[in-house]
């Protein structure tokens, strides 16, 4: 295969959102063709919060079978789970060697996440979330990345990583680029226009799940937060309708401008009524075809161990390259 390597992941926890869609999946159904795409489901990442195991097993299906009903093909794709390929966990090893204690404290997220739990009761894992988002990325020598804002300084130093690993030990990984995603970048909380959409979040009415029934969609529509004024338009002064804006253009294909444009003098009302619409048509055939999907767990299992079969045999040559030139 002559095309470049994409890898991209989602964790199994929380419930799939709009912003997962429009800002992940919805792209990546895009790049099936042009690239040689590595799409995982990543339960180890999932492990660095609590789960709770049986939960975390219903959440792995859930990922699998959105994945599918989006149309994410299995024969186009690899579409796999992380923790079937033993390859993520030995890796990580390996590069936590070389990564370095002071570049991991200096992570974002992981002081955001540790501020609200306290750094002393975070998982080590947690704080090594970085390193093993690079095993994931470098063990396929992947060349892209797609990339959400959130997930820029965990890129950046998955470069660093395999730059410090080549200059010490020789070229053995790509160093991998951000892909840039011009549509569905940053979906933020329909409640809290200044929060991004996140599917841990213990608010329910903040996101709309890939999986809500249509009732429910209308109904968080209807109550997500507006600006004052009754003006439809993109503005920094206007971050809630900004936002609903990004999302109905992101789902339906047309531009901000041409939606500032179709609801010019029309109500927040008229307009969220629209949206509400836009977003049950686009999530109805999916919704419909993963719950379908549910069904047959034993059918999606067989599908994911195809795909870790395939990932186990991309993935091995990055892995003996890296022991190799460890001195194991
Ligand atoms: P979450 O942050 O909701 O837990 P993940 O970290 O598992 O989700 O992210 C999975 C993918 O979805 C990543 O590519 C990430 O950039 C994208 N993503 C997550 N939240 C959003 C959002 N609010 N808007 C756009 N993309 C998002
Ligand atoms: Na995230």
């Amino acid at each position: 295969d002559q095309r470049q390597r994409v890898f991209s992941g989602i964790q199994p926890s929380g419930n799939l959102h709009i912003g997962n869609y429009v800002g992940a999946i919805k792209n990546w159904v895009a790049i099936q063709e042009r690239y040689e795409n590595y799409f995982c489901i990543v339960d180890l990442h999932a492990l660095t919060v609590p789960q709770d195991p049986k939960e975390l097993r219903r959440k792995i299906r859930e990922v699998a079978a959105i994945y599918l009903a989006s149309g994410l093909d299995p024969e186009r794709c690899v579409i796999f789970r992380q923790s079937q390929v033993s390859a993520h966990a030995e890796l990580t090893w390996l590069l936590n060697c070389v990564a370095r204690f002071g570049e991991l404290s200096r992570m974002t997220q992981f002081k955001d996440k540790a501020r609200k739990e306290g750094t002393e009761s975070a998982s080590v894992g947690l704080f090594d979330y970085p390193v093993l988002m690079a095993a994931d990325i470098l063990l396929y020598n992947a060349h892209l990345v797609p990339v959400g804002d959130d997930q820029r300084q965990h890129l950046e130093l998955t470069r660093t990583l395999a730059r410090r690993f080549n200059n010490l030990y020789g070229e053995t990984f790509v160093v991998p680029e951000a892909m840039i995603l011009k549509t569905g970048a940053r979906v933020m909380a329909l409640d809290a226009p200044d929060e991004k959409m996140s599917k841990s979040s213990p608010r329910p009415a903040s996101y709309v799940a890939i999986l809500d029934d249509p009732d429910t969609v209308r109904r968080k529509i209807r109550r997500a937060v507006t600006d004052s004024g009754t003006e439809i338009v993109a503005r920094e002064d206007k971050p809630a309708i900004t936002n609903l804006l990004d999302i109905y253009a992101a789902i339906s294909g047309k531009t901000v401008p041409e939606l500032e444009e179709q609801y010019r003098g029309k109500g927040y009302g008229e307009f969220k009524k629209d949206l509400a619409e836009v977003v049950v048509e686009a999530l109805t055939p999916i919704r419909e075809r993963a719950l379908e999907l549910l069904e047959s767990p034993r059918e999606l299992e067989d599908l994911l161990e195809a795909g870790a079969e395939r990932a186990r045999k991309a993935a091995a040559p990055a892995l003996h390259a890296a022991r190799a030139k460890m001195g194991l």
